[in-house]
């Protein structure tokens, strides 16, 4: 099992280009299950999630060439359609190719996902959803299975108790590009990655209007064909990279960043002090080059994790660790996930002042965090560690790196590259040695 240990205090300096959005891929990755013919997805990360979804692709009979950042996907018919629970387990996302199974083969058998870290993660809107369509759904022995001669369009309100959702509203699109009639998708997700499927789904032959609003209207057609698609950049990734430079009161210029997507998170950035300068005014928005500067004397901030267009909860985490460095307190409610507080315990271990209650933390600042041997236990949680061990005093050692692969390509690279200082270590063989030592100096075992 990977680690990081992390030598803080390095301000970051230089220019970086933001991947592609593994939140993109994933679903368009799923959506080449429909195409009668090659998809051609460029821009991919090369991120651990994206291997499993490959798995995935291969078992479900797709054949796949993957080519640095180049993914080409053709899917037969006579493919599977069945997306065991071994690979499900490992990435919550593969519940994303129920929609396009259902809509190719008119019948889909997807292993339940199961609970996540971040906290419990139903997916009975999908179902829903997809029942709306004429599907009827059942579970046997901890799949789903989903079926329908014909899909037919209808309307259908994706609403929730936090919100819309992101991948259900990826399922139900997808479905019904192949259903007979009109469909509206009420409550709608608005994230950017649910605007890239559209992009996608249309360039196939699909009919999609109002993506990125909470209607989608979509007219069913009988056949998708095969396409080539450049996935977005990935705005949390885009995010991440810019705490890390105002965090080491660091110069860096990011390239390819989605500022259009971003805008409540560079909101709450300006406010606390740090600088976003676009170098290219005369560029779109969603591709810019921002240069982010700070001189890490940052003002308190409140926010609260919104659906797009408000602060995603995919950022929560990271922004957290830099209010640890303001002036005073903040205050942060997670309104998506209100569970998703891991990193807190471990903030805490390095020295930061935050109270958690229910789902709503109080950051109290501190100046300094001190370099400490801390767990990752979820994605965005690692990420807000690795900017923690990047600002503090001191070394930092982070154990289950694993975490933080699913979701950035190699990190350390690209953070080294910028002048911080991380390296990459085997946590097992060092426990193994450092026992070994223990046992030959006669250290007692307590
Ligand atoms: N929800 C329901 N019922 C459902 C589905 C969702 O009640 O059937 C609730 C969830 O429990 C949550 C809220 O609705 O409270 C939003 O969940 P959503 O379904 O939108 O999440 P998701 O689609 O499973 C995607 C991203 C997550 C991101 C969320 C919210 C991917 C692969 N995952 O998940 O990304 O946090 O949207 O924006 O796109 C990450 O990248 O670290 C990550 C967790």
């Amino acid at each position: 099992m990977d680690g990081f240990r992390i030598t803080g205090g390095k301000r970051l300096s230089g220019r970086i280009r933001v991947d592609g959005s593994k939140n993109a891929a994933l679903p368009q990755m799923a959506a080449a299950l429909m195409a009668k013919g090659p998809v051609q997805l460029r821009n991919l990360p090369r991120l651990s999630d994206i291997d499993n979804m490959v798995r995935l692709m291969k078992e479900l009979g797709c054949k796949v060439e993957h080519d640095g950042s180049d993914l080409r996907l053709e899917t037969s018919d006579d493919g599977s359609w069945h997306a065991r629970y071994d690979i499900v387990k490992t990435m919550r996302a593969s519940i994303c190719v129920l929609g396009p199974l259902l809509a190719r083969y008119g019948q889909a058998r997807v292993a339940m996902p199961g609970g996540c870290a971040i906290g419990d993660r139903p997916v009975d809107l999908h179902l829903r959803g997809l029942e709306a369509l004429g599907a009827k759904i059942e579970l046997d022995g901890g799949d789903i299975v989903a079926r329908a001669d014909r899909l037919k369009g209808g309307t259908i309100f994706l609403g929730g108790p936090f919100g819309s959702t992101v991948l259900g509203t990826a399922n139900v699109m997808c479905a019904a590009t192949r259903a007979e009639g009109v469909t509206i998708i009420e409550s709608a997700a608005c994230e950017p990655e649910i605007q890239d499927l559209a992009v996608m789904l249309n360039s196939m032959g699909a009919s999609i209007s109002g993506a990125g609003t909470p209607r989608i209207t979509i007219r069913g057609c009988t056949e998708l064909y095969g396409c080539d698609h450049q996935v977005m950049p990935d705005r949390i990734v885009a995010a991440t990279l810019a705490i890390a430079s105002a965090i080491t009161n660091g110069d860096v210029t990011i390239e390819d960043f989605p500022m259009d997507h971003l805008l409540a998170v560079v909101d709450r950035l300006q406010a606390t002090g740090v600088r976003l300068e676009r170098l290219d005014p005369l560029e779109p928005a969603g591709r810019c080059t921002v240069k982010v500067t700070s001189e890490r004397r940052l003002k308190p901030a409140l926010f609260t994790t919104q659906p797009y267009p408000g602060f995603p909860t995919d950022i929560q985490a990271q922004m957290m660790t830099l209010l640890c460095f303001a002036d005073g307190n903040s205050i942060v409610t997670e309104k998506i996930f209100p569970d998703r507080f891991l990193h807190v315990s471990e903030l805490t271990r390095m020295g930061a002042l935050v109270y958690r209650q229910g789902g709503t933390v109080v950051v109290q600042g501190v100046n300094r965090l001190v370099g400490a041997p801390v767990m990752a236990s979820d994605l965005r949680g690692s990420a807000s560690l690795v900017l923690a061990g990047l600002a503090a005093e001191g070394t930092t050692t982070i154990s289950r790196i694993y975490h933080l692969d699913r979701g950035y390509s190699r990190l350390e690279d690209q953070l080294n590259a910028l002048g911080a200082d991380i390296e990459r270590f085997d946590v097992d063989a060092e426990e193994a040695r450092s026992a070994e030592s223990d046992c030959s100096t006669g250290t007692p075992v307590t």
